[in-house]
Parts: C-alpha cells; structure tokens; sequence
C-alpha cells in the first residue's frame, strides 16, 4: 500500500557493505523515469555509480573537508549523481514568466520516485544537498554547464523505523483560504 511505501521510506544514514542489484537499481532509475515534468522535458541525467573503487574515490571527494557531516554516505555502496540536464525551451519561457524554477520542481519529482521504489524494494537511501560539487564533476567528467544538484545514497541499512517529525496537517494546509482555520 502507499501509505506504507511513504512511511517505510526514510533517510539512512548507516548501510552495510552488501551490494545492490544492478536490476533494482534499474527499478529506480525507471520510477524517475517516469516522473512528471514541466512540458515533459525531464530535464536529469543519473550517474549510478557502483563501481567499488570509483565509488571510494568519489565518495571521499563529495564528502570531505566542510561537506563531512554526510560522511555517512561512503558506506553506501552506491551513489546516484543527479545531473540537471536543460529544460526545454517552453518549460524554461513557463518559468520565466511565472519567476519558478520549473527544472528543480522536475528533479525533485525524480528522485522522490527514485527514492520510493528503492524503499519498496527494501533499499534505503538518503537525498544530500550538501556536498563538494567541484570534485565529483571532474572525476565524473560532468560538463562545466552542467549541475548536480542532489547526490542519493543507496543500500541496505538495517536502521529501524523512526517516527516521522511533521508540522500538523492543519499547519501546511487549509481549505478554501489561505491559513483558513476551518472544521475539518
Ligand atoms: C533537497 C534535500 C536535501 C537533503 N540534504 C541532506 C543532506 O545533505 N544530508 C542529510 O543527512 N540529509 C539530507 N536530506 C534528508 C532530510 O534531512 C530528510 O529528508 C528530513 O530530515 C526528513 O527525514 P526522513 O527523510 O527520514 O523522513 C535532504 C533532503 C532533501 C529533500
């Protein structure tokens, strides 16, 4: 069931060492794919990285020096680089126009899918913000144009479930008005 995906799914921060099916991460990679996008342009590019020595070295790279707190990550045996690749042209005038930024609302729907059918697989990850994004573009030969604007790590984690810390339905939502206090 869905509410169970969504609240099995949480962010790992320990994994064990055993490594991922090629065949789930293929899984995820076809749940991004088929996220929804401003104008369809799916403006991403995934970088699956599971090689055990490129992945050593990339992970010391990404995060080190100011980026450590997320040290974490190397025990991941695999790092999914997300590339933002260039929105199409009616998604970036859209954007333009209404001041938002269509390309990271696009990225973000990706790598929620992502990150879902990992959980339903019983994978577990973490969506990082926070990394050195220099190094990772040279060892990966990324394109200077090109930005990575979010890292997932991917494994197996034997944490157990925690309680989700949320802000109360009627403190993100209301109806009819904005801030509506009103009987639900
Ligand atoms: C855009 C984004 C960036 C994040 N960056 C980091 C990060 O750099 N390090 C980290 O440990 N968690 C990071 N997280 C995970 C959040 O801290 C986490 O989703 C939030 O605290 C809720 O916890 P849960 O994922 O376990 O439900 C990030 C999440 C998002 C969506």
């Amino acid at each position: 069931m869905f509410k169970d995906l969504i609240t099995k799914r949480q962010s790992a921060r320990s994994y064990l060492p055993t490594p991922v099916a090629r065949e789930d991460i293929l899984k995820c990679l076809e749940a991004a794919q088929k996220a929804p996008s401003a104008c369809n342009s799916q403006p991403w590019h995934f970088i699956i990285v599971d090689d055990p020595d490129l992945k050593t070295k990339l992970a010391s790279a990404l995060f080190s020096g100011p980026y450590v707190m997320n040290a974490f990550a190397c025990q991941a045996p695999v790092l999914a680089i997300v590339v933002s690749e260039k929105s199409s042209f009616m998604a970036k005038i859209g954007g333009y126009f209404r001041g938002t930024e269509f390309y990271l609302l696009d990225i973000g729907a990706a790598i929620e899918h992502f990150i879902l059918a990992a959980a339903e697989l019983g994978l577990s990850s973490c969506w990082l913000g926070w990394f050195n994004e220099a190094s990772a573009k040279k060892i990966l030969n990324i394109p200077k144009d090109r930005k990575i604007d979010s890292v997932i790590s991917l494994g197996f984690s034997n944490e157990t479930l925690r309680e989700k810390i949320r802000k109360p339905l009627e403190e993100i939502s209301s109806f009819n008005s904005y801030g509506m206090k009103e009987k639900r």
